[in-house]
């Protein structure tokens, strides 16, 4: 990565930040925006690699350092400041991070990106599982917000979170779990996802650090289950590797894409997938006889399961050629689907049809419970415009859900999952 995608949103900065965006095979958001968009672009693709999107669609000029700073707040396990300050809190962010590196003591902190300022429960959670955690050594953090690891931005806290960083550390944690009878949840890049604003009493497993890839010379491509989806379909690019450029839009972790059998034009991660190594909510290895199943936007692949990692098999193909298709796919995505903080499609589209168009065609767009509102490029998408409750986008959800069903008769399926309180 050339070192300019480290500066700040200056002329020098970004022209690096451009050439290096072109040279990884990405696309710049907006034409003709190459002096202010070199130091957003790098910020959003720092927020692609993470899994996070931008705060507002149009906002690449001012929102770069910005989400720098955020960024950096996840990275660092900070909360930022205030909700929706997102023009304000990078630099102060950055300066705290400063005073935490030199050993001084920063301000007291508001609450989280998600939390609107108040400090957010404490959960339970049986004190032995964190016991556990630190006695083998696998991080962990307590009541970690989940609107922190969430694309949508959404979402009360985990009572404990943990980030096994190897395969055999995601066993071990699930196996511990399984001792201590604690419940618990999978997480991957967090990018289809919406959790309630209350929290959950549970185990939430962070594969965000399990994110070795191997680009075998064969073409096949071995990936832990929490590696980049889009970084790891560039590299694949990059090395002469043909198959899964069709994925270079999708957010998320291939873990998770390989859960929900992600897939944008036409392609579907499981056109591509060799072999899956997935491990049970006991901590097993696991391979049904008849093998795992994919369909649209769905696996066998249980809930409560981890996929460790997946194995690919892709064809020789000409690299060149491959980041001139990814760009135009990427400059594809921008143009028909919104920036913003969003989970994605929210629904399924319903045989022979397409959710948005229909959505769209009731004259939903634009449609808000506060601060989550139906996007304006893509109906299928909510985007929450900064300081969104998980409950303002259920409400949106369930609203559009409604209108389609009762002016249309189509029964919408959600594709986003929902992460409620277990009763
Ligand atoms: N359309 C509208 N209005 C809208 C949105 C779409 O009229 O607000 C029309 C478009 O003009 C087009 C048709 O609907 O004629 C289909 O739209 P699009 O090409 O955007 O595809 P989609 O069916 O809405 C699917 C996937 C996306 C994926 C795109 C591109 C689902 C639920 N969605 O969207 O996946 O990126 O194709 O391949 O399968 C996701 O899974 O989260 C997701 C966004």
């Amino acid at each position: 990565m050339a070192s300019g995608s480290e500066r700040s949103p200056e002329c020098g900065g970004a022209f690096v930040s451009q050439q290096w965006a072109r040279e990884e095979g990405f696309a710049l958001p907006r034409a003709g925006d190459l002096g202010e968009c070199g130091a957003a672009f790098t910020s959003e693709q720092r927020a692609y690699e993470g899994g996070f999107a931008l705060p507002r669609a149009g906002d690449l000029g001012e929102c770069g350092a910005a989400f720098t700073g955020e960024q950096r707040a996840y990275e660092g396990g900070f909360a930022l400041r205030r909700a929706g300050d997102l023009g304000e809190c990078g630099a102060a962010f950055t300066g705290e991070q400063r005073a935490r590196e030199g050993g001084f003591t920063p301000p007291q902190r508001a609450g989280g990106p998600g939390g609107g300022g108040a400090a957010p429960p404490r959960l339970n959670m049986d004190p032995r599982v964190t016991a556990a955690l630190r006695e083998v050594g696998i991080p962990y953090r307590e009541n970690e917000p989940l609107s922190k690891h969430t694309s949508l931005g959404v979402g009360g806290p985990a009572a404990v979170m943990a980030f096994p960083r190897s395969p055999e550390e995601l066993r071990r944690t699930l196996a511990l779990r399984k001792e201590l009878a604690a419940p618990h949840r999978i997480l991957g890049g967090g990018s289809n996802l919406v959790v309630v604003d209350e929290g959950l009493d549970e185990l939430v497993l962070n594969t965000r650090e399990l994110r070795h890839v191997a680009v075998g010379a064969d073409g096949v491509v071995d990936a832990e289950g929490g590696a980049n989806l889009i970084r790891t379909v560039v590299r694949c690019c990059r090395a002469g590797l043909a198959g899964m450029q069709s994925a270079v839009g999708i957010p998320g972790s291939v873990g998770g894409a390989a859960v929900m059998n992600a897939g944008a034009y036409g392609f579907s991660i499981s056109d591509v997938l060799r072999e899956i190594l997935v491990f049970d909510a006991d901590g097993e290895a696991v391979l049904p006889p008849e093998g795992w199943r994919f369909h649209y936007r769905g696996s066998s692949i249980p809930e409560g399961s981890a996929v460790a990692r997946i194995s690919v098999a892709l064809r020789p193909g000409d690299a060149a050629e491959l980041g001139k298709q990814i760009r135009e796919l990427q400059l594809e995505r921008v143009r028909s689907q919104p920036g913003g903080r969003n989970a994605g499609c929210v629904f399924k589209n319903p045989p022979g049809a397409h959710a948005g168009r229909i959505i769209d065609e009731l004259g939903l767009k634009g449609a808000r419970r506060g601060r989550a509102v139906v996007s304006e490029r893509h109906a299928n998408f909510i985007v929450n415009e900064g300081g969104a409750r998980a409950a303002d986008v259920l409400e949106l959800a369930e609203l559009l859900r409604e209108r389609v069903a009762r002016e249309t008769g189509v029964e919408l399926e959600w594709e986003v999952k929902v992460w409620r309180r277990s009763a």
